[in-house]
């Protein structure tokens, strides 16, 4: 877990094509928290990029939440591939002229984070009836198809917070990305708004720059929009204040929690980076605060180990043999 509150989901739009997987093993190690992946079709938008097959190669590049941007017209007719690609979530576009409810079912039943994205003339009020079944809001604040363009800032305003009405259902995990021209000028703003994952393409591919400096600049610039523009000048909570006290399976990880949880002891249930199971699913992180770590150790140690045996036990029976 890094530091602070925003997190950056490196887009590979403005890389060297020829070798993507050095690419993204560049961003890892310049310490963004996701890939994100743009999809086109030259059809949804002027552009055309790569597919669910060139993702399933990239899945074993890097252990980072890979965060797929559809931005295509049928995404219903690919959205298998794109689950068994590996992709941790995929967002698609809410004015594809097919139904999208059926698309945003099947990524949640695979156990994938589900999103819906928004060209910057499309109102908020269109992700409305589908609300209860977004993980991601994903607001574009540059017309989708190119990396580089200009930051939209009314659309920012006009968005960004509102957007965060829409996850309502969601008090833990829900997410509000944005998407388009975030660099160290625009990323103060979109923290201000409240945002959890800034999308940075172009800034972060600048001959010459440091990409790691990038984006701790940018992340530091976000938290700060945050605590004064929205916290009352009070600092985020950074995320590791809380610290992990088990990876598993996500069944195994909400009984525990809720173990845990009877004692007094808050915990939060995050789909972290932790290995992919069987079933696809990655593992949850069981984390609790980083005060009661030595409490929750000394009452609940014994029972961690026995969940993760079964959940040791349950990856086996779910292997194919042979495989
Ligand atoms: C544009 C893509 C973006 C793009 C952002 O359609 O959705 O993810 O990579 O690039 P920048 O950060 O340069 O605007
Ligand atoms: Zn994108």
């Amino acid at each position: 877990m890094g530091t602070g509150r925003a997190r950056v989901a490196a887009s590979i739009l403005d890389a060297d094509f020829s070798n993507l997987g050095a690419a993204i093993r560049r961003c890892e190690k310049a310490g963004a928290d996701r890939i994100h992946l743009d999809v086109m079709d030259g059809h949804f938008v002027p552009n055309l990029t790569f597919g669910a097959t060139t993702i399933k190669s990239l899945r074993r590049v890097t252990r980072l939440p890979l965060d797929a941007h559809l931005m295509i017209s049928e995404p219903g007719r690919f959205i298998h591939e794109f689950i068994d690609a590996g992709c941790d979530s995929i967002t698609f576009h809410v004015e594809v002229e097919e139904p999208v409810v059926p698309t945003l079912r099947a990524i949640r039943e695979a156990g994938r984070a589900a999103g819906l994205s928004l060209r910057p003339a499309t109102p908020l009020s269109a992700l409305e009836p589908y609300a209860p079944l977004l993980d991601i809001v994903m607001v574009m604040t540059v017309e989708p198809g190119f990396g580089g363009q200009e930051f939209m800032k009314d659309v920012a305003r006009e968005k960004l917070l509102p957007a965060r009405d829409l996850l309502k259902h969601k008090p833990v995990g829900g997410e509000v990305h944005v998407d388009g021209g975030i660099n160290r000028e625009t990323a103060e703003y979109t923290g201000a708004q409240g945002v959890d994952v800034l999308v940075v393409g172009s800034a972060l591919w600048i001959k010459g720059h440091d990409m790691g400096r990038e984006i701790r600049l940018i992340k530091a610039l976000a938290d700060e929009g945050f605590q004064y523009g929205l916290n009352a000048g009070v600092p985020p909570i950074p995320r590791d204040q809380w610290v992990s006290f088990a990876r598993l399976p996500k069944a195994y990880a909400k009984r525990f929690t809720d173990e845990i949880e009877a004692g007094g002891i808050p915990v939060l249930m995050l789909r972290g980076n932790g290995q992919i199971n069987p079933d696809g699913i990655r593992d949850y992180e069981v984390m609790v605060p980083a005060s009661a770590e030595a409490l929750t150790a000394d009452r609940h140690a014994d029972t961690r180990e026995r969940y993760l045996a079964a959940a040791e036990a349950w990856r086996e029976s779910q292997r194919q043999p042979g495989s």
